[in-house]
């Protein structure tokens, strides 16, 4: 005969000195199980007397519900202790030091174009853009350099492809910022105050230069704006990019298609100790081109040369980076090696302004 006293007390005591989440399922499986104690005697009923069966029955259905509630209860103090001894265990230290993160760095192109737009938006000039692609109208023709133009031969020009039979001048890679004038000028009109930095490209490679650079175009027309004008804005340009309170200018006359009179200017610099420094010392650096510009460049832009004139500039940047922040090969600036990145970069958090210092 069944005795429900020692099944009771027997599991019961077995629960009680159960130490362990698994030790309990052990339990629950032996008792209440497929073919646990419990369920097996539940079964078995079927079998008994009717009045046994009343007897006994209701008794041994409340402990088996009573038993695997028990069980759950005590399964679930286990899980939560368990997760309390983890939480403590794994509790988060909000004082200790970030893992080290990998993050870019801006390039010096781009860091010294943010200057150069600072400096000149100062000055009231916008920003202005053109293709990279051009027609060799806007690359030569509208800047006065004629097919035939000598000029032409020595910007090494990328010609682009054109299908045979095809006898419409070939477009070429800009090879110089200057068509941004021509195409600032149709568009807007004048007057205008504009520089326009960009990518422009060459065939040419050697340790200062690539066939792709970068330059930038300086423009400012309107009525009676005079060399004198072109003089001072360079000036000021110097001063601020390269952060020294004297810089002498040198102009030097020279020879550009879309200006004249064109000059060339340097600035002084000393290389003492193989270390540029600008605005002493007794060495001449070129920085830029510039000029007055030709009356044939403004009516080829539809402006006309007896009522507006002014001036323009063109400068590379990366060679403004090169003397800046002493860089000694062009062609590391586009290899894309982190390395080199890394050390030549600037910070992200650390954006060009004219209040806070141009560079920290
Ligand atoms: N376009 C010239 C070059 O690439 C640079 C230049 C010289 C631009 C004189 C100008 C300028 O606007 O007036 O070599």
């Amino acid at each position: 005969m069944l005795d429900i006293g020692a099944l009771k007390s027997k599991f019961l005591s077995a629960l009680e000195t159960a130490t362990s989440e698994e030790a309990i399922e052990n339990l629950r499986v032996e008792a209440l199980g497929k073919k646990g104690e419990i369920s097996l005697a539940l079964r078995e009923m079927g079998q008994m007397a009717e009045d046994m069966r009343q007897k006994i029955g209701p008794e041994l259905n409340e402990f088996r519900k009573s038993f695997a509630d028990e069980i759950a209860r005590r399964k679930e103090a286990f899980a939560d202790a368990a997760l309390n001894l983890r939480l403590e265990a794994e509790g988060l230290d909000m004082s200790r030091p970030a893992r080290p993160r990998n993050h870019g760095t801006i390039h010096p192109v781009s860091q010294v174009t943010e200057e150069i737009v600072a400096i000149f938006a100062d000055l009231g000039y916008s920003v202005a853009e053109g293709p990279q692609l051009e027609t060799d109208w806007y690359n030569f023709d509208a800047l006065n350099m004629a097919p035939e133009h000598p000029a032409r031969q020595e910007h090494d020009t990328f010609y682009m492809h054109r299908d045979e039979g095809d006898n419409r001048p070939p477009h070429v890679l800009r090879t110089h910022t200057s068509p941004v004038q021509i195409r600032h000028m149709e568009k807007h009109g004048v007057p205008c105050r504009i520089i326009a930095p960009g990518r422009v490209y060459r065939a040419d490679y050697d340790q200062t230069h690539t066939p792709m650079f970068h330059q930038y175009e300086g423009l400012c027309i309107d009525e009676g704006v005079s060399m004198a004008n072109l003089k001072w804005t360079l000036q000021e340009f110097c001063r601020a990019f390269f952060e020294v309170e004297n810089v002498d200018l040198r102009f030097r006359a020279s020879h550009f298609p879309f200006t004249e009179p064109s000059a060339e200017v340097d600035i002084r610099c000393s290389w003492a100790g193989g270390q540029l420094k600008v605005g002493e010392g007794d060495d001449w650096l070129e920085v830029l081109g510039c000029g007055m510009v030709h009356p044939n460049v403004l009516s080829s832009a539809g402006v006309d040369p007896e009522t507006h004139q002014g001036f323009a500039f063109g400068m590379g940047i990366d060679r403004l980076a090169m003397l800046k922040y002493g860089i000694p090969d062009l062609r590391a600036f586009f290899d894309s090696d982190i390395r080199w990145l890394r050390h030549y970069g600037f910070s992200v958090l650390d954006r060009p302004d004219l209040a806070g210092g141009l560079s920290k």
